[in-house]
């Protein structure tokens, strides 16, 4: 259950480099694509692979693709989302600043199979090094002929743009990158109509994360077949995992899909258990937007089966007793860690973010915000606890997007797991971990 898609290669010195990706095999997936596949076979691979988009919603990637309106007349676009502004996920960085080709090879392939001419890399602008690499792994590509005009003497033409992001979560958020692209205000679209039929400069655009999209050279070369066989059920080939917080090996891991989180968690090769030989407390495993589990439910589920390190697996017993894998970022909490505090930190991240478009979300998560920051210095009272579950409730399902939900599900799930942890600070009157008051 180790096995390697994505960082295979990632130990290879200087693999930065395009003459060393090169020689390990790289870009080979491109030569494949466009001199021996039509671009159907190649969507047709991807769909094959069973291959879920990375971003966090697990959306799978063949399907989006085959939803592209490719009748339009119009251009079509790829964006490749690399925003990541998801507390706690830090995957994208990683594989942009070891790897960049991969990411540059995969997108070659996936324009190709969907007729796309220019594409576009929007990055987090926090990420400021990271344009650099990207600008220079393009530059390479160009000079060795896998881009620009008539791409090994295909005639298939292509560019590749890099996008600086102006430091808002939301931009992460498909729509609101489009709109960012376009040079507007990050603000999020009513869908429909999505961006397969109307996207970037109201064109068709597909819009997949950079660890998507780092599969693609893989699925191309080995074929969808061989991609599906690496993990389990629904959750084909392999994952990116940010781990961060109270764990001796904080860092980002390739796992293959299957592996059990107690196993991620405590065996040396992943995270090697708590540090300072403390007790797990709770764990977000899927970035801060997904329900946070307490330590018995991210071990087994509610009926006592091993959890797994899979969509199915982490989603069981639905948000009573599981969450979800979302983006891979596997935050992680000691006995120590006071909950409500946290709790509060992420209502202030989403209250800052919110575009401010829907007043659910833009009333809500300040009113969260300033319902927990009372609790945590012990002014609360005890019907705050209700009032922040009836906030949340009036958030989740009422926005044009997604944030309100991703605000309201850390809240929620919080006080459903550590109701008590609520309620004795607002007995003591002070945080009984901080003693803040
Ligand atoms: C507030 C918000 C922020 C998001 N941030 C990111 C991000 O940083 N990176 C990302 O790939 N997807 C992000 N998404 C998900 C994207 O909207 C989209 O689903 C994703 O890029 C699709 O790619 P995939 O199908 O390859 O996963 C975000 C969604 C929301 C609601």
């Amino acid at each position: 259950m180790d096995r390697k898609i994505l960082l295979d290669k990632i130990d290879i010195p200087g693999i930065r480099s395009f003459g060393v990706f090169q020689n390990a095999g790289g870009y080979s997936a491109v030569e494949k694509a466009l001199t021996t596949m039509s671009p159907e076979e190649v969507v047709e691979e991807v769909k094959l692979s069973g291959l879920r988009g990375r971003g966090g919603a697990g959306f799978p990637t063949g399907m989006k693709w085959s939803f592209l309106d490719r009748k339009s007349g119009k251009p079509r676009y790829l964006i490749c989302n690399a925003d990541e502004s998801e507390p706690g996920t830090f995957k994208d960085r990683f594989l942009m600043e070891k790897i960049p080709h991969l990411l540059i090879e995969g997108m070659i392939c996936s324009c190709y199979a969907l007729g796309v001419n220019t594409g576009y890399i929007y990055v987090r602008g926090e990420y400021k090094y990271i344009i650099g690499i990207l600008n220079e792994a393009i530059r390479e590509a160009h000079a060795n002929g896998f881009l620009g005009k008539d791409i090994l003497r295909t005639g298939y033409d292509l560019e590749l743009h890099v996008h600086s992001g102006a430091g808002a979560y939301i931009c992460g958020e498909e729509t609101a990158q489009i709109e960012s692209l376009e040079g507007k205000r990050g603000n999020p679209r009513i869908k429909p109509p999505f961006p397969a039929v109307v996207g970037l400069y109201g064109c068709p655009t597909v819009v997949n994360n950079v660890e998507t999209l780092a599969n693609i050279g893989f699925i191309v070369n080995h074929g969808g077949g061989e991609y599906a066989g690496y993990g389990v059920g629904k959750s084909t080939g392999t994952k990116l995992i940010s781990a961060c917080g109270n764990i001796n090996n904080p860092g980002v891991y390739e796992i293959e899909f299957g592996l059990s989180v107690r196993e991620f968690l405590y065996s040396d090769k992943y995270c090697g258990g708590i540090k300072g030989g403390k007790a797990l407390k709770a764990v977000i495993p899927g970035g801060s937007s997904v329900p946070i589990l307490p330590a018995h439910l991210i071990l087994q589920t509610a009926s006592g089966e091993e959890r797994l390190m899979t969509y199915e697996s982490l989603a069981d017993g639905g948000f009573v007793s599981g969450s979800m894998l979302g983006s891979g970022g596997f935050i992680v909490f000691d006995e120590e860690a006071c909950i409500v505090r946290n709790t509060w930190n992420l209502a202030r991240f989403y209250h800052h973010e919110s575009c401010g478009q829907c007043s659910p979300c833009r009333e809500g998560t300040g009113w969260m915000e300033s319902v927990l920051h009372r609790l945590e210095h012990g002014k609360g009272r005890q019907k705050d606890i209700d009032l922040l579950v009836s906030i949340a409730g009036k958030i989740e399902g009422n926005t044009i997007c997604p944030l309100g939900d991703a605000a309201a599900w850390p809240v929620a799930s919080a006080i459903r797991h550590f109701r008590q942890e609520f309620e004795a600070h607002v007995e003591a009157a002070v945080c009984p971990v901080s003693q803040i008051h």
